[in-house]
């Protein structure tokens, strides 16, 4: 594979993903984000890396649809296709969810200060990838300035929650606890294929994460990493058969900005 490849941007990686909500401890990681998110009527929300649109799916649940709007934002323009779909399903009016093609690399130009309420990601933040234009060598540029984007497009008092997989993740440990009891497999057939695809990219990543490409980092050096983005405290546990750590960090609302002064 080139090295400028990205798996992250084929429609067949991006659809193999929709079908990670029928895995166990997915089932975990999202309830345990959504949990930490807290989303309440009239906020909006940001979902950076949506796949498939499960998180933006428990935003919208978890307050009856009464969020103010949950914009749905990923590198695979095919994901448009299952929003689309989600917010038929959730017979949502128009507006409500929305799609936005992006590539978290870049940041989150076009998105206006102070925008949201919450921004939510799941397992997404780790890939935004950067070079060094002198050496060509992986640097994590694009990693540090996606937490300064996220502190930038967030209201005062607004919060981030987020899941990032642990350094060497185990995604066989992964399968493993998806695929059993087989009783709960809804396609047996399409779930196969898709699990394949899954292993294929996720023996990929970690390859990627080894060259410095992609981020999956010890709790300490991701704490460092948010702080310098602007964030103060960083609550954090682990979940998703330990594989991730799910994060939550608050913008200093103007209040405590300027009792801090
Ligand atoms: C492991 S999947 C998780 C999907 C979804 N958040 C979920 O919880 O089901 C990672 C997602 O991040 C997206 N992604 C990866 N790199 C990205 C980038 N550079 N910009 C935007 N999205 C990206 C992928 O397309 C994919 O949808």
């Amino acid at each position: 594979m080139a090295d400028n490849d990205n798996h992250w941007h084929d429609d067949k990686c991006a659809m193999a993903f929709w079908d990670q909500k029928q895995a166990k401890p997915y089932f975990e990681l999202a309830s345990d984000t959504i949990g930490w998110a807290a989303p309440k009527a009239n906020e909006s929300w940001l979902d950076i890396g949506c796949g498939g649109g499960q998180l933006s799916a428990g935003i919208l649940q978890g307050t009856k649809g009464a969020v103010e709007k949950v914009v749905a934002m990923d590198c695979a323009r095919v994901n448009e296709v299952a929003i689309g779909k989600l917010s038929q399903k959730l017979g949502l009016p128009d507006g409500k969810l929305s799609f936005a093609h992006g590539d978290l690399s870049f940041g989150l130009p076009g998105i206006v200060d102070n925008s949201f309420d919450g921004v939510i990601a799941g397992l997404s933040l780790s890939y935004a990838e950067s070079k060094d234009p002198v050496t060509g060598k992986y640097t994590d540029t694009a990693f540090r300035s996606i937490f300064r984007e996220i502190y930038r497009v967030l209201k005062p008092g607004g919060r981030l929650v987020f899941s990032i997989n642990v350094p060497e993740p185990n995604f066989w440990l992964i399968v493993a606890k998806s695929v059993w009891p087989p009783t709960r497999w809804g396609k047996p057939w399409r779930l196969l294929t898709h699990l394949m695809e899954m292993m294929k990219v996720c023996r990929w990543l970690k390859i990627e994460a080894r060259k410095g490409r992609f981020h999956y980092l010890p709790i300490e050096d991701l704490k460092e990493v948010i702080i310098a983005g602007g964030f103060s405290s960083v609550e954090w546990k682990e979940s998703y058969a330990r594989q991730a750590f799910v994060i939550r960090v608050e913008k200093p609302s103007a209040n405590q900005k300027s009792a801090a002064a």
